[in-house]
This record gives C-alpha cells, sequence and structure tokens, in this order.
C-alpha cells in the first residue's frame, strides 16, 4: 500500500502544473475563438492572426496588471472603468462566464 500513495502523490504533484498549462490553452482558445472572446477583432496578441486595432496590444500584462482581479474587472466589464469604452462588458453580457473568463486572464498573464 505504501507504493501506491506514493504513487498517488507524485500522480497529484503532476496534475496540478498540468491543470494551470491547460487553462492557459483554454484561455487562448477562448480569447482567439471568433464566437467567444474575440479578442483580435481590436487587439493585437502574440500568436494570433489579423488583429484589430481599436485597442491597445495585449502585451506585458502581467507587470501592466499584477492583481489578476483586475483583469477579471477589465474582461467582465470594462464600462465601469471606462463607460465610452468599444469593449464589450463580456461577463455582464454572458458572452464569457466566469470560468471562461479566468482562463482568458491565466492566459493573458503568460503575454
Ligand atoms: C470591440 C473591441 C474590443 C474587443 C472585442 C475587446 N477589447 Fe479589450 N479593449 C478595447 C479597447 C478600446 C480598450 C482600451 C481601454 C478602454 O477602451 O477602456 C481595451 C482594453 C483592454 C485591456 C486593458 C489593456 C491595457 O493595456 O490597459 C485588456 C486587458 C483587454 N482589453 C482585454 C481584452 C480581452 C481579453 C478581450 C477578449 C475577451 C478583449 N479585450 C476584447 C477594445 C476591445
Amino acid at each position: 500500500m505504501p507504493v501506491l500513495f506514493l504513487l498517488l502523490a507524485i500522480a497529484a504533484g503532476l496534475a496540478s502544473p498540468a491543470r494551470a498549462q491547460s487553462a492557459v490553452t483554454d484561455g487562448q482558445k477562448l480569447a482567439f475563438d471568433r464566437g467567444k472572446g474575440n479578442c483580435l477583432t481590436c487587439h493585437v496578441i502574440k500568436g494570433g492572426d489579423l488583429p484589430g486595432t481599436i485597442g491597445p496590444e495585449l502585451k506585458d500584462i502581467k507587470s501592466k496588471y499584477p492583481d489578476r482581479n483586475e483583469l477579471v474587472a477589465i474582461i467582465f466589464d470594462e464600462t465601469k472603468r471606462n463607460p465610452q469604452t468599444m469593449m464589450p462588458p463580456f461577463g455582464r453580457n454572458r458572452i464569457l462566464t466566469e470560468q471562461e473568463i479566468s482562463a482568458i486572464v491565466d492566459f493573458l498573464q503568460t503575454l
């Protein structure tokens, strides 16, 4: 039995970075998906095709927004910071779920 415990402990240890990596991959997919985040319509994002330039390029995000809650708030409803913004309130309008927004934030923090 101790051997099984050991294997389980190793498996659990390996699983968490893998999960984090998959959230980043999911977030990138959601951000690039034209029917979901559709962020490329307005933002240049590394790795994305045919970006628009209505919004600023999304880069160095972690140094600009060290607090991930700020990013969640921007994606959830940027009209709170800027009532005139072109950016759709993805959370308020239920274009993206909280979980989807969280995955996109994980991805943005790698930029
Ligand atoms: C219709 C255009 C549009 C779309 C689509 C859009 N944005 Fe934006 N975004 C903007 C504009 C314009 C700004 C500039 C700030 C403002 O208007 O308040 C901005 C600002 C941002 C910022 C702050 C950037 C900075 O450097 O301060 C982030 C982060 C961001 N957007 C993320 C996203 C993500 C993630 C998506 C996709 C889920 C997205 N945006 C989709 C237009 C858009």
